[in-house]
């Protein structure tokens, strides 16, 4: 996964249940651990109490504000009520305004109803966290890696630019709209990271998912195939195991056969139709912060290879 260290951000995406959040956590740790200053984001609706993210770290509750953890790896909430107040700060001319606005709960209801823009407001806060700098000049989170939630969040931080600018084409919110866009599209600094299991229709998902990011142009940096089991079968092994269940009734383990089988379809589809890196995670009988752990080491190991 070492080529994924070059970016600002990284976007995990995927339909639900997928393992997202662990590759985010895992993703972290293992950067973090590579001497990269990294803060993970789990991306949350305005008020969102329970995180699975803080889960998978092993970490009591996460904030909207970045909090250091462990040495190089920070964790946050991801919401766009802080966007939308960084925003209104940074365009009315009062700090005091800006504050007095966000007070406002029919402001409020505007700008979480409105469709796009709360995709708004999460892409000004990312785009004021990879800008940050600390006092020695350095950025103070090297990597940002967003953990998105089901369906294609990606896709609709992508959308935000065309539907806004046409209702909106000029002054602060566009020029903002403009510069997200440009920073979503950059492939030096954006990756989107597509996760899935490796079964058929979770693959035809992820293969449609994969096809809307071209199409929104945001750059795929890897695909990352979770949950794969363990194969133990040499090819000829695995003829002489198929022969022997083709003559019996049910068998134990038949399934487990079948589902390595199907794996295994799986990974080839998919190495057929995407250029990018596939990562193969293994199941890991592991759960919370010790299960983002196991596959932070798997990933050095893959990445290694
Ligand atoms: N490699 C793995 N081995 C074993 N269990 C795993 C693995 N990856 C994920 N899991 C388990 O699968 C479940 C879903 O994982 P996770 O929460 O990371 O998915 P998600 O895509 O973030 O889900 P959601 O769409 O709900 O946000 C969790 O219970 C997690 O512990
Ligand atoms: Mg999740």
């Amino acid at each position: 996964m070492n080529h994924l260290l070059a970016k600002r951000a990284l976007l995990v995406t995927g339909k639900g249940g997928v393992g997202k959040t662990t590759v985010s956590a895992a993703l972290a740790r293992s950067f973090a651990r590579q001497g990269k200053r990294v803060l993970v984001a789990e991306m949350a609706k305005d008020g969102d109490e329970s995180s699975a993210l803080a889960e998978a770290l092993g970490v009591d509750r996460l904030t909207e504000m970045p909090r250091a953890f462990e040495p190089n790896l920070s964790a946050m909430l991801l919401t766009p009520q802080v966007g939308h107040q960084q925003f209104l700060r940074d365009v009315l001319p009062m700090k005091l305004l800006a504050d007095a606005a966000m007070r406002s709960s029919a402001i409020r209801r505007f700008l979480s109803a409105a469709p796009t823009f709360p995709e708004m407001g999460v892409l000004y806060r990312l785009l004021d966290l990879v800008r940050a700098k600390r006092r020695d000049g350095a950025f103070e989170h090297e990597v940002i890696v967003v953990d998105l939630p089901a369906t294609g969040h990606a896709l609709a931080l992508a959308q935000i630019p065309a539907s806004l600018l046409r209702v909106i084409p000029t002054g602060p919110i566009a020029d903002a709209v403009r510069e997200g866009l440009a920073f979503l599209r950059d492939e030096s600094r954006t990756g989107a990271v597509v996760v899935t299991l490796p079964e058929t229709l979770p693959v035809s998902e992820a293969l449609e998912l994969v096809r809307g990011i071209h199409e929104n142009e945001i750059p795929l940096a890897s695909v990352v195939v979770n949950r794969v089991p363990f194969d133990p079968f040499t090819p000829e092994e695995r003829d002489a195991v198929h022969r022997m269940l083709d003559d019996r009734p049910p068998t134990l383990g038949e399934r487990t056969v079948e589902r390595i089988d199907r794996a295994r379809v799986a990974l080839a589809r998919l190495a057929r139709e995407v250029t990018v890196p596939i990562t193969v995670l293994h199941d890991v009988w592991l759960e919370g912060p010790r299960l983002a752990e196991e596959v932070a080491s798997l990933m050095q190991v893959e990445g290694a290879t």
